[in-house]
């Protein structure tokens, strides 16, 4: 029906109203006639007037872009059956309107469904929509849920309402009476291979839904859709790439969050409407929705990682700065890079190998003419309190001569290679990857699906959710450490997983097309190519640890999660240490083992704003190890944009420059003395403030705190923080406001409504809840420190094993009251469960009225590892001081040297004659 038309039988309606012979029931109808013209009943394309309406759809043509042409009547979807409420929830049959065709032709419709609603507890709620004649495919990937549900109606946020026709699920946060969640709208589709619903948003503002990249932090509401499907895809506009989290957070009128999770793990896409609304579209399994209720955008991902796994703790020396390249010649390259940087003084932690490192890019072998050196400067890079990181991909090369290749040959032993379901064949699913066949040199010229097909040998793929394979990859690691070099942490790449052939070798996938070709195909790169474009065939059949065979085509997405896992218990293992991994392809949980680089990234301005976008869309995603390639992967680096990048990067969790092969330089020693000078400069401000990024990765860790925090979640009540993505905070303390454009000498950025000092000077910021122009000189990155806050940190030293031995320096940023607060978490930086085992050092720092305290809720140091108090420099001391006395119990009272600064009104004093170690409470009193 045309507009005009909704437009008329409104009038008359109204009309009719108007004259008593209708209630208001006309206007409910008119909104929701002109609302349901968002949702698109032939999201596949190619829809026609004819197409649309045997689907039971209107047809209209509209100048809006992206707008649907064909959209769904007012009823269509699902109708309630029956309701049954208990005091831990709702459980609903629902019935598929029938008054429309079927929806699907290729994919049979599921007619009958159950809903079960769990008010999992005060502040979060799952509502699980199946078929409960069949057991479908559910995601194997185990929550943290609480034990039991939340029965007593007061104790929770919300309350849910079930709407009948179409059938729909409302959330209402009781606090505003806003509905947060309102899927009672046209489209609801549950068949086989396509599963559609859809959720009216209370806000024009929701963030997330990932892997993809996104030209700004809050999403563009005029039809986007987004593809999450695991690929070997560089980021680019709306591409789907390495990882899948189907997760948003929320912002709502009222200014309070909520997150949404969609446990499916097939492949789907979102769209994100007008209306407000989003729309999921997947291919398989269930709709298992998780919904947490914040109420605050930081208080959403610490619900949610609670739920899904806090991140990992990574080591200390992680934190470091990092140096990779895809493409060293051999050895020496390395060791004369890492003498570069020593003699320019540019702090720096781990060096790694890329796949060059290995013979014919085989794990666990080492090219033993260019590399045979490797071994021995790792020794010697270790000695000096460095450390090393090697690449590892999943595949495992297969063409090698029986008995030669232990990884393969125990492989096949152990059987864990993932094979067709046994009914096609009992063969392995063969792929390519980079592994090169033996004897054969690769002749680089020619195109690259020739030398696919002439130099690259077989692999196979190992599947990962087997224990034998985690068993059998373990083994493989353990004994490159024992046998062939030592290592610290490791890189796991390539595992979406990649191949370089589609689906296997030869190209024909065994079995139901359908699997490979769906009738709905999600909005992906590959979608024109198959679900199979570089990866390997959906109908591979993987064993789940409890024995269940499924298809490759549901837990695809779940591949580099499967993999994380048995990595990262395989290095705790091998090395005693807990280390850090770095994994491509993640999923909701990956979190809990590893952290994430942004991918192959592009040598171009327009890299370093989505980097930001990246790391904080990560951050809700749980994920707070994270970073992009620094200076990026693909392409040649420039000056400018290089320097600026390093700047940048050096805020990042993980702070890795990197490129790819054949591509110049551009390490920090690569440019010349400026450079590297710029570079050291800021690192050296990284280094020192390491102590309060380890204490933010901690909260991270027990907690759920997001580490690169978006403004909005220090300052949601002010909505000129909803849309910034150019800036970002370290925890609730530290402002980055970086250079991201050529040529700029200038920055404009937000200065939130709180006091803020000048990094660089200490100077107070006169301005708060402001855009204001920042200086920045080329040498000059913008920081602030937020008023109230207490920062930890340490001098700066060539790496982290030097910087963690100075005295722990505080950063005491008065806020207008003359009061702040602070903490450092301390332990022996890599040690495995400290936290667990409560052997760490937590200490509180409260400053008031003049007088620094500490306090210590945890000390479970060992003595090696303790650390005296050094230079505590406070800003915002507005009156002249005369004397700074320390006084610790059971000692007397001492005084401390300090300098007073009263035009930057910065109070400095020395506790380093003390020698008093932090583990021990203090006071400190200036007056
Ligand atoms: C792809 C990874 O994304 C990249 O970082 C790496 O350098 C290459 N594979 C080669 O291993």
């Amino acid at each position: 029906m045309a507009v005009w038309a909704v437009y008329l039988s409104l009038c008359l309606l109204i009309a009719l109203s108007a004259s008593g012979l209708e209630p208001d029931y006309t206007v409910n109808w008119e909104a929701k006639s002109l609302k349901s013209r968002d949702f698109d009943c032939y999201p596949d394309g190619g829809s026609d007037q004819a197409k649309c309406e045997a689907r039971g759809c209107i047809w209209e043509p509209s100048s809006i872009p992206n707008a649907p042409w064909c959209y769904y009547a007012e009823t269509h979807g699902y109708i309630t059956s029956n309701i049954v409420e208990t005091a831990s929830g709702i459980t609903v049959d629902i019935e598929r309107n029938t008054d429309f065709p079927i929806q699907r032709s290729q994919s049979r419709d599921i007619n009958k469904l159950r809903v079960e609603i769990t008010f999992l507890s005060g502040k979060s709620l799952r509502w699980k929509i199946f078929d409960p004649a069949n057991a479908r495919f559910e995601v194997p990937v185990p929550l943290e849920l609480p034990a039991t549900p939340e029965t007593e109606e007061n104790n929770r946020l919300y309350r849910v309402q079930i709407q009948n026709k179409p059938f729909g699920i409302q959330v209402i946060r009781k606090s505003s009476e806003e509905i947060i969640w309102d899927s009672a709208v046209p489209g609801f589709t549950f068949s086989d291979q396509f599963l559609q619903i859809s959720t009216r948003l209370p806000s024009n503002y929701v963030y997330g839904v990932g892997e993809t990249e996104h030209p700004s932090y809050t999403h563009d509401l005029n039809f986007h859709t987004y593809g999450l499907f695991a690929k070997d895809q560089p980021p680019g506009y709306k591409l789907n790439s390495y990882g899948v989290h189907p997760f948003y957070m929320g912002l709502e009128k009222s200014k309070n969050a909520h997150g949404v999770l969609l446990l499916n793990s097939n492949a789907m896409d979102v769209t994100i409407l007008p209306t407000p609304a989003l729309t999921y579209r997947t291919i398989g399994g269930i709709l298992d929705f998780y919904m947490v209720m914040g109420p605050t955008p930081e208080v959403v991902v610490q619900q949610y990682t609670e739920m899904i796994g806090r991140p990992v703790l990574p080591a200390y020396w992680s934190l470091g700065f990092q140096l990779c390249r895809y493409g060293y010649a051999n050895d020496a390259e390395i060791a004369d890079l890492y003498n570069d940087m020593k003699a320019a003084k540019i702090p720096y932690d781990v060096q790694y190998a890329d796949i060059e490192y290995m013979e014919r890019q085989m794990d666990f072998t080492l090219d033993k003419e260019n590399f045979k050196g490797l071994p021995a400067l790792v020794d010697r890079m270790r000695a000096e309190g460095m450390r090393y990181i090697f690449i590892l991909d999943p595949a495992i090369a297969a063409n090698e001569t029986k008995g030669s290749y232990p990884a393969f040959d125990t492989g096949i032993e152990k059987d864990v290679f993932i094979k067709w379901p046994p009914k096609l064949s009992d063969d392995i699913v063969w792929g390519k990857v980079w592994p090169d066949y033996p004897n054969v040199d690769v002749d680089n010229s020619l195109d690259w699906d020739t030398q696919v097909k002439l130099f690259r040998a077989f692999v196979a793929f190992p599947d990962f959710f087997k224990k034998s394979t985690a068993e059998w990859w373990g083994q493989q690691i353990k004994d490159y450490y024992n046998n062939v070099m030592k290592f610290d942490g490791l890189w796991i790449d390539m595992n979406e997983p990649a191949s370089f052939v589609h689906g296997t070798v030869g190209e024909k996938c065994l079995g139901d097309q359908t699997l490979e070709n769906p009738p709905y195909m999600p909005r992906l790169e590959s979608m024109y190519r198959g679900l199979n474009h570089k990866t390997m065939c959906m109908n591979s059949e993987q064993i789940l640890d409890d024995g269940t065979r499924v298809k490759h085509y549901d837990v695809h997405n779940l591949y580099g999660w499967s993999h994380t896992k048995p990595t990262y218990d395989a290095l705790l293992s091998t090395t005693g240490k807990r280390g850090v991994v770095v994994t491509r392809s993640t999923y909701p949980s990956s979190g809990r083992w590893a952290g994430h680089w942004l991918g192959d990234n592009y040598s171009r301005w327009d890299q370093l704003l989505k980097s930001i976008i990246g790391m904080m869309e990560f951050s809700i995603f749980g994920i707070p190890y994270t970073g992009a390639d620094i200076c990026g992967f693909f392409n040649h680096a420039e000056y400018e944009m290089c320097l600026r990048w390093m700047q940048l990067g050096a805020f990042y969790p993980f702070s890795r420059n990197h490129n790819t092969i054949n591509m110049p330089r551009q390490d920090p020693v690569a440019w010349g003395d400026e450079f590297a000078a710029v570079s050291r400069d800021v690192l050296n401000i990284r280094y020192t403030l390491l102590p309060y990024l380890y204490t933010l990765m901690y909260e991270a860790h027990a907690h759920g705190n997001t580490v690169v925090r978006p403004l909005l979640h220090e300052f949601v009540t002010d909505e000129n923080t909803w849309k910034i993505d150019r800036q970002f905070l370290w925890g609730p303390a530290l402002l980055i406001t970086p250079a991201l454009d050529p040529g700029v000498t200038v920055v404009r950025g937000y200065v939130p409504n709180a006091r803020w000092y000048d990094y660089h000077t200490g100077e107070v910021v006169g301005v708060r809840g402001q855009f204001v122009d920042m200086e920045t000189p080329l040498w000059k990155i913008n920081l602030h420190v937020r008023g109230g806050h207490i920062l930890p940190w340490q001098k700066a030293e060539s790496n982290t094993h030097y910087s963690r031995l100075n005295p722990l320096g505080l950063l005491v940023a008065l806020d207008d009251g003359g009061s702040a607060h602070g903490s450092l978490f301390w332990d022996d930086g890599e040690g495995i469960d400290t936290v667990q085992n409560k052997r760490f050092l937590l200490t509180t720092f409260t400053a008031s009225s003049g007088v620094l305290t500490s306090m210590v809720p945890t000390d479970g140091l060992a003595e090696a590892d303790r650390l005296t108090l050094g230079l505590v420099k406070v800003w915002g001391v507005t009156a002249p001081v005369t004397r700074v006395t320390m006084s610790v119990t059971g000692q007397p009272d001492a005084d401390l040297p300090f300098t007073y600064n009263a035009q930057v009104q910065e109070l400095q004093f020395d506790a380093t004659s003390q020698s008093h170690t932090i583990e021990k409470p203090f006071t400190i009193t200036w007056n």
